[in-house]
């Protein structure tokens, strides 16, 4: 990779860097009209908040609307839990999903990587998205549960429909966010009913994979219902799939921005981590994490209700002038580098080190295989909604293979 000769077009990430310093602009706390919901932008205060669940809690099950085939999988999504419940859910996977169990995953990762790009061999123009970006995640986590290979195009066409469209405007309403779930309640009814086939499988016949590891976990006695492993295979494609992908598309499109990173990488791949850190500080593909206060506290000097919405900003926080050198400029070489892209407190990503991995892998052998990868034109690349996942929807790149 060498980066391109459209450096000189509208990048269009551009635009969410101005959003975020016009944040900082407007001072540490404001009020969003649009989300209903206070935007808190400091790093000190973001990290703060997340790290108090009990005054700003992740529960917001009694808020939205009700669909019955989304209980199921709020019973083990304990992303939106509080303690106690929180922690009995995360101890018992814990168990089960270990950094053993994430550092034996790189082989088949590497693999993975390899078949996938082996796929685009003969083409000297691809979508980097659609052939390894928004594959490798989730065949990851299809493999890692012990999916058949043979259903893994199963879990992949689910994400699409889950993912795959712009279900929502910017500022759902209730009723928007009623019919999109009803839109995805039949693909939640199929996956729910495969993934509890796939458990009692494992439970009769146990293998080595996740999924015969959450069933054997065990804290006090206590073990994980067959409902909450579902509501847990449901978290991890919603949270591990779509991030991973967003990261591995704003790497590839950061570096191209930013050529001499190429360079730098090409020369010294042992560097790869440090860069995939900045491109997660950059551009961290969660920008916001919605909490709701359970009692009135003050945020920023400002004093809020019980039960006001709150926006801990990623996004903003990981550009705050207090905390990073420089945090417009992207540097790659950038260390130490405290970002607060997976969160903070007890619910930080549960899933990092296996992201990093994947995004670790996927880059060095996008750097060992081409000699040359470019973003033709940032006009061909289309992006997600910023305000659910920033990231890149498409992205179409021009290689040269390594001689
Ligand atoms: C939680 C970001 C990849 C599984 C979180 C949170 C963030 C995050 C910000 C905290 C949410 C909150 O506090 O409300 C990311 C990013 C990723 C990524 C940016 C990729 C670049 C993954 C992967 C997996 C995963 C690959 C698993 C395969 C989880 C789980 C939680 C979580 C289970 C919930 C943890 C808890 O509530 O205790 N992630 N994630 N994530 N993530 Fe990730």
């Amino acid at each position: 990779m060498t980066g391109n000769s459209s450096t000189q077009e509208h990048f269009p990430f551009d635009a969410l860097t101005e959003r975020w310093r016009s944040l900082h602009a407007s001072g540490p706390i404001r009020y969003d009209e649009r989300q209903s919901a206070w935007q808190v932008t400091e790093y000190e205060a973001v990290s703060a908040i997340l790290a108090d669940p009990g005054t700003f809690s992740s529960d917001f099950s009694s808020a939205g609307p009700t669909q019955e085939d989304f209980e199921l999988f709020r019973q083990g999504n304990f992303v939106g839990m509080d303690p106690p419940e929180h922690r009995k859910l995360r101890t018992l996977v814990s168990q089960a999903f270990t950094p053993r169990v994430v550092n034996g995953l790189a082989p088949r990762i590497e693999a993975v990587c390899a078949r996938l790009l082996d796929a685009v061999a003969d083409r000297d123009r691809f979508d980097l998205v659609d052939e390894l970006a928004y594959p490798l995640p989730i065949i990851v986590i299809a493999e890692l549960l012990g999916i058949p290979a043979d259903d893994h195009k199963l879990f992949q066409e689910w994400a699409s429909t889950l993912f795959g469209g712009d279900v929502l405007g910017d500022a759902p309403d209730m009723a928007e966010l009623e019919r999109a779930l009803n839109a995805i309640a039949p693909t939640v009814r199929e996956m729910n009913g495969y993934v509890l086939d796939h458990i009692r499988r494992r439970r009769a016949n146990p293998g080595e994979d996740l999924t015969s590891k959450l069933l054997a976990a065990e804290v006090d006695g206590a073990r994980l219902e067959d409902q909450e492993i579902v509501g847990f295979v449901a978290l991890l494609l919603v949270a591990g799939h779509i991030t991973t992908t967003a990261l591995l598309g704003s790497a590839v499109v950061t570096f191209d921005r930013h050529p001499g990173t190429l360079r730098s990488l090409r020369a010294d791949p042992g560097r790869v981590p440090e860069a995939v850190e900045e491109v997660l500080r950059w551009l961290p593909p969660f920008a916001e994490l919605g909490r709701r206060t359970t009692r009135p506290v003050v945020v920023g000097g400002q004093e809020l209700d019980a039960g006001s919405m709150v926006v801990a900003h990623l996004g903003a926080a990981n550009r705050d002038p207090a905390r990073f050198t420089a945090p417009e400029v992207f540097d790659p070489a950038r260390n130490p580098n405290p970002h607060l892209t997976f969160g903070h407190g007890i619910h930080f990503c549960f899933g990092a080190p296996l992201a990093r991995l994947e995004a670790r892998i996927a880059l060095r052998m996008l750097l060992d295989r081409f000699s040359d990868l470019a973003v033709p034109s940032y006009g061909e690349v289309t992006f997600q909604n910023p305000s659910v996942i920033v990231g890149v929807r498409h992205l179409p790149v021009e290689v040269v293979r390594q001689q």
